[in-house]
Protein backbone atom coordinates (compact mmCIF):
# COMPACT_ATOMS: atom_id res chain seq x y z
CA UNK A 1 0.00 0.00 0.00
CA UNK A 2 1.10 3.48 -0.73
CA UNK A 3 1.45 5.93 1.65
CA UNK A 4 -1.43 7.75 -0.56
CA UNK A 5 -3.93 4.51 0.40
CA UNK A 6 -3.38 4.55 3.77
CA UNK A 7 -3.94 7.43 4.29
CA UNK A 8 -7.19 7.60 2.36
CA UNK A 9 -7.84 4.37 4.13
CA UNK A 10 -7.52 6.22 7.64
CA UNK A 11 -9.48 9.05 6.42
CA UNK A 12 -12.12 6.65 5.66
CA UNK A 13 -12.09 4.39 9.02
CA UNK A 14 -12.44 8.04 10.72
CA UNK A 15 -15.29 9.09 8.31
CA UNK A 16 -17.93 5.53 8.81
CA UNK A 17 -18.76 6.06 11.59
CA UNK A 18 -19.47 9.69 11.90
CA UNK A 19 -21.49 9.25 8.65
CA UNK A 20 -23.10 5.85 10.53
CA UNK A 21 -24.22 7.82 13.65
CA UNK A 22 -25.62 10.75 11.76
CA UNK A 23 -28.04 7.76 9.81
CA UNK A 24 -28.73 6.43 13.09
CA UNK A 25 -29.82 10.08 14.28
CA UNK A 26 -32.03 10.38 11.19
CA UNK A 27 -33.77 7.01 11.23
CA UNK A 28 -33.78 6.40 15.02
CA UNK A 29 -37.29 8.56 15.48
CA UNK A 30 -38.45 6.23 12.75
CA UNK A 31 -37.68 3.05 13.74
CA UNK A 32 -40.64 1.40 15.66
CA UNK A 33 -38.82 0.93 19.30
CA UNK A 34 -38.12 -2.25 20.29
CA UNK A 35 -39.81 -2.51 23.62
CA UNK A 36 -41.67 -6.10 23.56
CA UNK A 37 -38.90 -8.12 24.46
CA UNK A 38 -38.69 -11.68 23.23
CA UNK A 39 -35.04 -13.20 24.14
CA UNK A 40 -35.10 -13.59 27.29
CA UNK A 41 -31.25 -13.17 26.87
CA UNK A 42 -31.15 -9.98 25.31
CA UNK A 43 -32.22 -7.66 28.35
CA UNK A 44 -30.66 -4.49 25.82
CA UNK A 45 -33.46 -5.18 23.30
CA UNK A 46 -35.36 -2.59 25.67
CA UNK A 47 -33.13 0.24 24.63
CA UNK A 48 -33.06 2.17 21.46
CA UNK A 49 -29.47 3.57 20.88
CA UNK A 50 -29.65 7.02 20.00
CA UNK A 51 -27.22 9.75 18.93
CA UNK A 52 -27.41 12.65 21.53
CA UNK A 53 -29.42 15.72 20.65
CA UNK A 54 -27.99 19.18 21.58
CA UNK A 55 -29.49 20.36 25.04
CA UNK A 56 -28.67 23.67 24.30
CA UNK A 57 -31.18 23.83 21.36
CA UNK A 58 -33.38 21.93 23.49
CA UNK A 59 -33.43 24.49 26.49
CA UNK A 60 -34.28 27.46 23.58
CA UNK A 61 -36.88 24.95 22.38
CA UNK A 62 -38.26 24.07 25.68
CA UNK A 63 -38.94 27.79 26.58
CA UNK A 64 -41.02 28.16 23.42
CA UNK A 65 -43.17 25.18 23.69
CA UNK A 66 -43.25 23.34 26.81
CA UNK A 67 -42.44 25.74 29.67
CA UNK A 68 -45.85 27.28 29.95
CA UNK A 69 -46.66 23.79 31.32
CA UNK A 70 -43.65 21.86 32.47
CA UNK A 71 -42.15 25.69 33.77
CA UNK A 72 -39.54 27.70 33.51
CA UNK A 73 -37.28 25.33 36.14
CA UNK A 74 -38.60 22.29 33.80
CA UNK A 75 -40.13 20.97 37.94
CA UNK A 76 -43.58 21.10 36.76
CA UNK A 77 -45.59 24.39 38.12
CA UNK A 78 -45.79 25.98 34.83
CA UNK A 79 -48.93 29.20 34.87
CA UNK A 80 -50.82 26.46 32.88
CA UNK A 81 -50.28 23.78 34.84
CA UNK A 82 -53.45 24.81 37.81
CA UNK A 83 -55.50 24.51 34.90
CA UNK A 84 -54.93 20.78 33.85
CA UNK A 85 -56.12 19.24 36.78
CA UNK A 86 -54.39 16.10 37.39
CA UNK A 87 -52.24 14.46 36.64
CA UNK A 88 -50.05 18.06 36.88
CA UNK A 89 -46.98 18.33 34.24
CA UNK A 90 -44.35 16.01 35.16
CA UNK A 91 -41.38 17.41 37.29
CA UNK A 92 -38.63 16.72 33.94
CA UNK A 93 -35.86 17.50 36.94
CA UNK A 94 -36.97 14.44 38.99
CA UNK A 95 -33.50 11.59 39.04
CA UNK A 96 -36.69 9.07 39.88
CA UNK A 97 -38.54 9.90 36.97
CA UNK A 98 -35.97 10.13 34.63
CA UNK A 99 -34.14 6.75 35.48
CA UNK A 100 -37.19 4.98 35.11
CA UNK A 101 -37.80 6.42 30.77
CA UNK A 102 -35.51 5.44 28.53
CA UNK A 103 -34.93 8.24 26.07
CA UNK A 104 -36.89 6.67 22.71
CA UNK A 105 -39.99 7.10 25.93
CA UNK A 106 -38.83 10.52 26.36
CA UNK A 107 -39.13 10.65 22.52
CA UNK A 108 -42.39 8.89 21.92
CA UNK A 109 -43.72 11.31 24.42
CA UNK A 110 -42.64 14.18 23.17
CA UNK A 111 -43.56 13.84 19.61
CA UNK A 112 -46.94 11.75 19.97
CA UNK A 113 -48.08 13.29 23.15
CA UNK A 114 -49.15 11.74 26.74
CA UNK A 115 -51.74 9.31 24.60
CA UNK A 116 -48.61 7.51 23.00
CA UNK A 117 -47.36 6.33 26.11
CA UNK A 118 -50.77 5.64 28.00
CA UNK A 119 -50.70 8.21 29.65
CA UNK A 120 -52.74 11.66 30.28
CA UNK A 121 -54.06 13.56 26.60
CA UNK A 122 -53.19 16.83 28.43
CA UNK A 123 -49.60 16.25 27.20
CA UNK A 124 -49.78 17.59 24.22
CA UNK A 125 -47.96 16.16 21.10
CA UNK A 126 -45.25 17.79 19.25
CA UNK A 127 -44.75 15.76 15.82
CA UNK A 128 -46.94 18.09 13.74
CA UNK A 129 -45.00 20.88 14.77
CA UNK A 130 -41.38 20.26 15.50
CA UNK A 131 -38.62 17.93 13.39
CA UNK A 132 -37.86 14.79 14.93
CA UNK A 133 -34.46 16.43 14.94
CA UNK A 134 -35.72 18.95 17.54
CA UNK A 135 -37.82 16.21 19.56
CA UNK A 136 -34.09 14.35 20.20
CA UNK A 137 -32.90 18.12 21.21
CA UNK A 138 -35.32 18.12 23.63
CA UNK A 139 -34.86 14.76 24.82
CA UNK A 140 -31.07 16.15 25.46
CA UNK A 141 -32.30 19.08 26.88
CA UNK A 142 -34.51 17.08 29.61
CA UNK A 143 -31.54 14.17 30.28
CA UNK A 144 -28.99 17.50 30.99
CA UNK A 145 -27.28 17.16 34.32
CA UNK A 146 -29.10 13.66 35.29
CA UNK A 147 -26.72 11.47 36.49
CA UNK A 148 -26.53 8.22 34.33
CA UNK A 149 -25.90 4.65 35.86
CA UNK A 150 -21.92 4.64 34.36
CA UNK A 151 -21.23 7.60 36.40
CA UNK A 152 -21.82 5.73 39.58
CA UNK A 153 -20.83 1.93 38.32
CA UNK A 154 -18.78 2.54 35.14
CA UNK A 155 -18.88 -1.40 34.45
CA UNK A 156 -22.54 -1.47 33.96
CA UNK A 157 -24.15 -3.23 31.31
CA UNK A 158 -27.64 -3.39 32.51
CA UNK A 159 -29.84 -1.52 35.14
CA UNK A 160 -33.30 -2.02 36.43
CA UNK A 161 -35.71 0.34 37.83
CA UNK A 162 -38.28 -0.25 40.39
CA UNK A 163 -40.40 1.81 42.96
CA UNK A 164 -40.94 -0.28 45.90
CA UNK A 165 -44.17 0.31 48.60
CA UNK A 166 -42.45 -0.75 51.93
CA UNK A 167 -43.65 -3.99 53.26
CA UNK A 168 -44.70 -4.11 57.06
CA UNK A 169 -40.89 -5.72 58.18
CA UNK A 170 -39.58 -3.24 56.15
CA UNK A 171 -41.67 0.11 57.42
CA UNK A 172 -41.27 -1.48 61.09
CA UNK A 173 -37.51 -1.67 60.75
CA UNK A 174 -37.31 2.18 58.99
CA UNK A 175 -39.81 3.55 61.51
CA UNK A 176 -37.89 1.90 64.61
CA UNK A 177 -34.70 3.53 62.66
CA UNK A 178 -35.59 7.02 61.81
CA UNK A 179 -38.92 7.66 63.58
CA UNK A 180 -42.57 8.13 61.45
CA UNK A 181 -42.06 8.15 58.22
CA UNK A 182 -43.89 10.99 55.90
CA UNK A 183 -46.72 9.74 53.25
CA UNK A 184 -44.07 10.17 50.94
CA UNK A 185 -41.74 8.25 52.46
CA UNK A 186 -43.16 4.74 52.40
CA UNK A 187 -41.69 4.16 48.75
CA UNK A 188 -38.38 4.17 47.03
CA UNK A 189 -37.50 4.35 43.10
CA UNK A 190 -34.24 1.84 43.46
CA UNK A 191 -32.00 1.61 40.68
CA UNK A 192 -30.12 -1.98 40.71
CA UNK A 193 -26.91 -1.95 38.33
CA UNK A 194 -25.35 -5.60 36.70
CA UNK A 195 -22.11 -5.98 34.68
CA UNK A 196 -21.46 -8.06 32.23
CA UNK A 197 -21.12 -7.94 28.42
CA UNK A 198 -21.48 -4.88 26.78
CA UNK A 199 -19.89 -2.92 24.07
CA UNK A 200 -17.21 -0.74 25.03
CA UNK A 201 -18.53 2.59 25.07
CA UNK A 202 -22.40 1.85 25.13
CA UNK A 203 -24.33 2.88 27.98
CA UNK A 204 -25.73 1.04 30.59
CA UNK A 205 -29.11 -0.91 28.88
CA UNK A 206 -32.54 -0.52 31.32
CA UNK A 207 -34.25 -3.68 31.47
CA UNK A 208 -37.94 -3.51 32.03
CA UNK A 209 -39.58 -5.08 35.16
CA UNK A 210 -40.40 -7.99 33.01
CA UNK A 211 -40.10 -11.26 34.74
CA UNK A 212 -38.35 -12.90 31.85
CA UNK A 213 -36.02 -10.23 31.37
CA UNK A 214 -35.24 -9.49 34.86
CA UNK A 215 -33.88 -13.63 35.06
CA UNK A 216 -31.38 -12.87 32.40
CA UNK A 217 -29.54 -10.52 35.14
CA UNK A 218 -27.42 -13.03 37.12
CA UNK A 219 -27.18 -12.12 40.89
CA UNK A 220 -23.10 -12.87 40.70
CA UNK A 221 -23.32 -9.77 38.20
CA UNK A 222 -24.87 -7.52 40.52
CA UNK A 223 -22.91 -3.79 41.10
CA UNK A 224 -24.89 -2.26 43.51
CA UNK A 225 -27.76 0.23 43.48
CA UNK A 226 -29.02 3.92 43.18
CA UNK A 227 -31.41 5.40 45.32
CA UNK A 228 -33.39 8.90 44.80
CA UNK A 229 -35.05 11.36 47.14
CA UNK A 230 -35.14 14.79 48.25
CA UNK A 231 -33.24 15.74 51.44
CA UNK A 232 -33.22 19.18 53.62
CA UNK A 233 -30.42 20.00 55.04
CA UNK A 234 -30.43 22.61 57.82
CA UNK A 235 -30.29 26.44 56.31
CA UNK A 236 -30.45 24.90 52.94
CA UNK A 237 -33.20 24.06 50.15
CA UNK A 238 -34.62 20.78 49.78
CA UNK A 239 -32.40 19.04 47.04
CA UNK A 240 -32.89 15.77 44.81
CA UNK A 241 -30.08 13.50 46.03
CA UNK A 242 -29.03 10.23 44.53
CA UNK A 243 -27.54 7.76 47.07
CA UNK A 244 -24.96 4.84 45.45
CA UNK A 245 -24.42 1.63 47.58
CA UNK A 246 -22.94 -0.45 46.60
CA UNK A 247 -23.95 -4.48 46.46
CA UNK A 248 -23.30 -4.77 50.08
CA UNK A 249 -25.36 -1.72 51.20
CA UNK A 250 -22.30 0.70 52.03
CA UNK A 251 -22.34 4.13 50.57
CA UNK A 252 -19.71 4.32 47.97
CA UNK A 253 -21.34 7.76 46.76
CA UNK A 254 -23.68 10.76 47.13
CA UNK A 255 -24.62 13.46 44.56
CA UNK A 256 -26.81 16.04 44.78
CA UNK A 257 -28.56 17.76 42.17
CA UNK A 258 -27.59 21.33 42.13
CA UNK A 259 -29.00 23.40 39.56
CA UNK A 260 -31.32 26.16 40.55
CA UNK A 261 -29.28 26.67 43.97
CA UNK A 262 -27.33 30.21 44.77
CA UNK A 263 -23.68 29.72 44.49
CA UNK A 264 -23.01 29.84 48.44
CA UNK A 265 -25.52 26.84 48.97
CA UNK A 266 -24.18 24.67 46.33
CA UNK A 267 -21.10 24.95 48.58
CA UNK A 268 -22.84 24.57 51.41
CA UNK A 269 -24.45 21.17 50.28
CA UNK A 270 -21.57 19.90 48.60
CA UNK A 271 -19.71 20.73 52.01
CA UNK A 272 -22.37 18.52 54.31
CA UNK A 273 -22.86 15.57 51.63
CA UNK A 274 -18.56 14.60 51.04
CA UNK A 275 -17.17 12.69 52.93
CA UNK A 276 -19.68 9.73 53.86
CA UNK A 277 -18.27 6.98 51.28
CA UNK A 278 -18.14 3.57 53.15
CA UNK A 279 -20.32 3.95 55.48
CA UNK A 280 -23.02 0.72 56.61
CA UNK A 281 -23.04 -2.08 54.48
CA UNK A 282 -21.51 -5.24 55.93
CA UNK A 283 -19.62 -4.00 58.58
CA UNK A 284 -22.43 -1.78 60.45
CA UNK A 285 -25.59 -3.05 58.63
CA UNK A 286 -28.45 -0.58 59.29
CA UNK A 287 -26.41 1.33 60.98
CA UNK A 288 -27.19 5.46 61.38
CA UNK A 289 -24.63 8.05 58.97
CA UNK A 290 -22.43 9.92 60.71
CA UNK A 291 -21.03 12.90 59.96
CA UNK A 292 -17.49 12.15 58.41
CA UNK A 293 -14.61 13.87 60.47
CA UNK A 294 -12.63 16.06 57.81
CA UNK A 295 -9.59 14.77 56.55
CA UNK A 296 -6.44 16.00 58.30
CA UNK A 297 -4.63 18.04 56.25
CA UNK A 298 -1.30 16.84 54.80
CA UNK A 299 1.33 16.33 57.10
CA UNK A 300 -0.77 17.31 60.47
CA UNK A 301 -1.78 14.74 63.05
CA UNK A 302 -5.74 14.33 62.23
CA UNK A 303 -7.40 16.68 65.09
CA UNK A 304 -8.88 15.48 68.13
CA UNK A 305 -11.97 13.26 67.57
CA UNK A 306 -14.85 16.14 68.40
CA UNK A 307 -18.40 15.70 68.14
CA UNK A 308 -19.89 16.80 64.86
CA UNK A 309 -21.07 20.19 64.29
CA UNK A 310 -24.64 20.91 64.92
CA UNK A 311 -25.26 21.30 61.35
CA UNK A 312 -23.04 18.44 60.46
CA UNK A 313 -25.29 16.22 63.24
CA UNK A 314 -28.39 17.51 61.42
CA UNK A 315 -27.27 16.56 58.00
CA UNK A 316 -26.30 13.13 59.10
CA UNK A 317 -29.54 12.64 60.60
CA UNK A 318 -31.39 14.11 57.40
CA UNK A 319 -29.22 11.41 55.03
CA UNK A 320 -29.91 8.49 57.12
CA UNK A 321 -33.58 9.02 55.88
CA UNK A 322 -32.83 8.08 52.52
CA UNK A 323 -30.22 6.14 53.01
CA UNK A 324 -32.15 3.21 55.29
CA UNK A 325 -35.07 3.81 52.15
CA UNK A 326 -32.71 2.82 49.83
CA UNK A 327 -31.15 -0.40 52.13
CA UNK A 328 -34.70 -1.13 52.48
CA UNK A 329 -35.42 -0.76 49.12
CA UNK A 330 -32.21 -3.39 48.36
CA UNK A 331 -33.75 -5.55 50.69
CA UNK A 332 -36.77 -5.85 48.81
CA UNK A 333 -34.85 -5.94 45.62
CA UNK A 334 -32.94 -9.07 46.86
CA UNK A 335 -35.61 -11.34 48.51
CA UNK A 336 -37.39 -10.95 44.85
CA UNK A 337 -34.10 -11.71 42.86
CA UNK A 338 -33.93 -14.47 45.55
CA UNK A 339 -37.22 -15.55 44.67
CA UNK A 340 -36.27 -15.34 40.62
CA UNK A 341 -33.19 -17.53 40.90
CA UNK A 342 -34.18 -20.01 43.26
CA UNK A 343 -33.97 -22.72 40.58
CA UNK A 344 -30.37 -21.38 39.32
C1 LIG B 1 -50.49 21.75 27.90
C2 LIG B 1 -49.52 21.42 28.89
C3 LIG B 1 -48.26 20.71 28.46
C4 LIG B 1 -47.33 21.14 27.53
C5 LIG B 1 -47.36 22.39 26.67
C6 LIG B 1 -46.27 20.16 27.56
N1 LIG B 1 -46.55 19.17 28.45
FE1 LIG B 1 -45.39 17.55 28.85
N2 LIG B 1 -46.79 16.86 30.14
C7 LIG B 1 -47.95 17.51 30.50
C8 LIG B 1 -48.67 16.71 31.45
C9 LIG B 1 -49.97 17.06 32.12
C10 LIG B 1 -47.90 15.55 31.67
C11 LIG B 1 -48.21 14.38 32.62
C12 LIG B 1 -48.82 13.24 31.84
C13 LIG B 1 -49.07 12.03 32.73
O1 LIG B 1 -48.36 11.83 33.71
O2 LIG B 1 -50.01 11.27 32.41
C14 LIG B 1 -46.72 15.66 30.83
C15 LIG B 1 -45.73 14.71 30.75
C16 LIG B 1 -44.56 14.86 30.03
C17 LIG B 1 -43.50 13.88 29.99
C18 LIG B 1 -43.46 12.55 30.72
C19 LIG B 1 -44.12 11.44 29.94
C20 LIG B 1 -43.97 10.10 30.63
O3 LIG B 1 -43.35 9.22 30.05
O4 LIG B 1 -44.43 9.96 31.77
C21 LIG B 1 -42.48 14.42 29.23
C22 LIG B 1 -41.14 13.78 28.91
C23 LIG B 1 -42.95 15.70 28.76
N3 LIG B 1 -44.21 15.93 29.25
C24 LIG B 1 -42.20 16.55 27.99
C25 LIG B 1 -42.71 17.72 27.42
C26 LIG B 1 -41.96 18.54 26.51
C27 LIG B 1 -40.52 18.31 26.11
C28 LIG B 1 -42.80 19.55 26.14
C29 LIG B 1 -42.52 20.63 25.13
C30 LIG B 1 -42.15 20.20 23.80
C31 LIG B 1 -44.05 19.37 26.86
N4 LIG B 1 -43.95 18.26 27.62
C32 LIG B 1 -45.14 20.24 26.77
C33 LIG B 1 -48.38 18.72 30.01
C34 LIG B 1 -47.74 19.46 29.04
Amino acid sequence: MTTRTLFLAALLACLLPVAARAAERKAAPLAAPVVAPAAPAAPAAGAVRVVAGDATRGAALYGLHCASCHGADARGGGPLAAGLGAPAPTDLRDFAFLMQRGDDELQQAIAGGGKARGRSYTMPAFAAQLPPLDVWDLVAFVRDGQPSVAEYFPAAAHFTAKTYAFDADGLRRLEAAVGALAADEGKMVLVTAYGGDKVEGDAPAYVADDPRLLASLKPKLKLGYLGFAKVKLPGLPEVPICLALDKDGAVARVTPRLDGLAEKDREAVAKLLAGYEGQGGKKSPYAELKFPAPAPAKGKKPAPKKDAPKDGAEAAKALTRPYLRTVEAAVQFDKEERERHWAD
